[in-house]
């Protein structure tokens, strides 16, 4: 593109002043920013001035309560570690967000939780997996999604700690994409003079971010895929009962679930919309329905979502192509203001734009819930004090024998 060709697109989207440094830029940074100019995706930043899209009509879903889980645990325990042991099991780390809220410029798994000696994320998650594979004998390959903020820091870090015991020819690495971001006016805004601020654009990239690195390729007899987290390190990966579980019900996909604590707890339910599973955001359950109760007392829409969820993988390659809504959601972005100075807000001074993987549970069709024990399994690094926080993690992780 030309630079007066340049001018006009960005005239006709009301993004001229990306521009504001044009003159002071050389050949090279020129050349960059029209490129990255080229890539933008218009139709994705003109969703920033049309409201969120209307939930269909909403209802209860059957899932495994912990009582019938005990039941027949051993049966789904067998089933699971029999695909585990068959090749049938690869498991993906979600790493590639920013963690805006915990503060840290470190890749998140890197961060130390522990008090009298280190406890990185990292060493937590892969220790869980650890437990799996050592007690069925056979090891789960390990996909691990990045961003290109944080891709080399991650796997420096993996490798200087080996893998925290993990076999290396079982780990790979792969990158998710980027979407620029936007101030609260929706104007793109720089990271650099000759650069646009972009940011992770969702965990609901991750499907296709693997096929396109063909990593899976590699490990052809693979099945199922648990994605999880990298912040709940409480979470138990490919969990042999909840696999057992999922392959039982014929379900495309699987979640792990907690209960609520009561009716208005923050957390994502897991429904039904228009008979398909889908997440529903704690404000947009109705009065009524937040507080609804069936005949044995329990809440109807009690079952949050903990981001840890199975897939069939012939599934997903079906529905590979179909169309993912975009969130645009409000975050902290760092960015040059108009004098050219560099600015780390304190407060959310923009907006990204996310797909995410809640949304992929309904394109699969199907979905069981798989209820856990919060106290047991849910203990997520978001913030540094008060809820889901270093603090409330530490003590979970004493509360469950760590030692830190
Ligand atoms: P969060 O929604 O907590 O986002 O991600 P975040 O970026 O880590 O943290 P904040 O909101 O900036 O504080 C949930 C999971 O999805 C991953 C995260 O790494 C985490 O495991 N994720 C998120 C990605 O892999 N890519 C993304 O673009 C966003």
């Amino acid at each position: 593109m030309t630079y007066s060709e340049l001018q006009q697109k960005l005239h006709a989207e009301g993004q001229e002043q990306v521009l504001r440094f044009w003159q002071e830029l050389g050949a090279e940074e020129r050349h960059a920013l029209s490129d990255q100019l080229e890539h933008v995706d218009w139709d994705m930043l003109r969703l920033f001035d049309h409201p969120a899209r209307k939930k269909g009509e909403i209802a209860p879903i059957e899932g495994l309560s912990l009582a019938e889980i005990v039941r027949d645990k051993k049966i789904y325990r067998r089933v699971g570690e029999e695909a585990i042991g068959a090749g049938k099991v690869a498991a993906v780390l979600l790493a590639g967000g920013q963690g805006t809220r915990l503060g840290s410029e470190a890749p998140k798994g890197a961060f130390d939780i522990g008090i009298s000696h280190p406890v990185y994320i990292f060493e937590c998650l892969i220790g869980n997996l650890l437990d799996v594979t050592e007690r069925v004998g056979a090891y789960v390959p390990l996909f691990i999604m990045t961003s290109e903020k944080n891709d080399a820091e991650t796997r420096r870090f993996l490798k200087e700690h080996g893998y925290f015991g993990y076999p290396a020819e079982y780990v790979r690495f792969f990158v998710q994409d980027m979407a620029p971001a936007v101030g609260l006016t929706g104007k793109l805004l720089l990271e650099e003079k000759g650069r646009l601020a972009l940011s992770p654009n969702g965990n609901g990239g991750w499907y296709s971010s693997l096929a396109r690195a063909g990593i899976l390729r590699e490990f052809p007899a693979v099945e199922w895929i648990n994605v999880f987290a990298v912040d709940n390190v409480l979470q138990r990966i490919a969990d042999p009962a909840f696999l057992g579980a999922t392959i039982l019900s014929g379900k495309m996909s699987g979640a792990k679930v907690v209960a609520k604590t009561e009716p208005h707890e923050k957390v994502g339910v897991l429904c039904l919309e228009n008979g398909l599973p889908s997440v529903v955001e704690y404000y947009e359950l109705s009065e009524e329905m937040a507080n609804a109760r069936g005949g044995d007392g329990a809440l109807l829409y009690r079952y949050g979502v903990i981001l840890n969820y199975l897939f069939r993988a012939d599934k997903l390659k079906e529905i590979a192509e179909r169309h993912i809504p975009v969130h645009v959601v409000g975050k902290k972005i760092p960015h040059l203001d108009e004098s050219g100075a560099f600015v780390h807000p304190e407060e959310i001074n923009g907006y990204k734009f996310e797909t995410l993987i809640l949304d992929m549970i309904g394109l699969m069709g199907s979905c069981l819930p798989y209820e856990v024990e919060r106290c047991r399994e849910f203990a997520p690094v978001k913030n540094r004090t008060g809820v889901d926080s270093v603090d409330s993690t530490r003590e979970l992780l004493q509360f469950n024998g760590v030692i830190l």
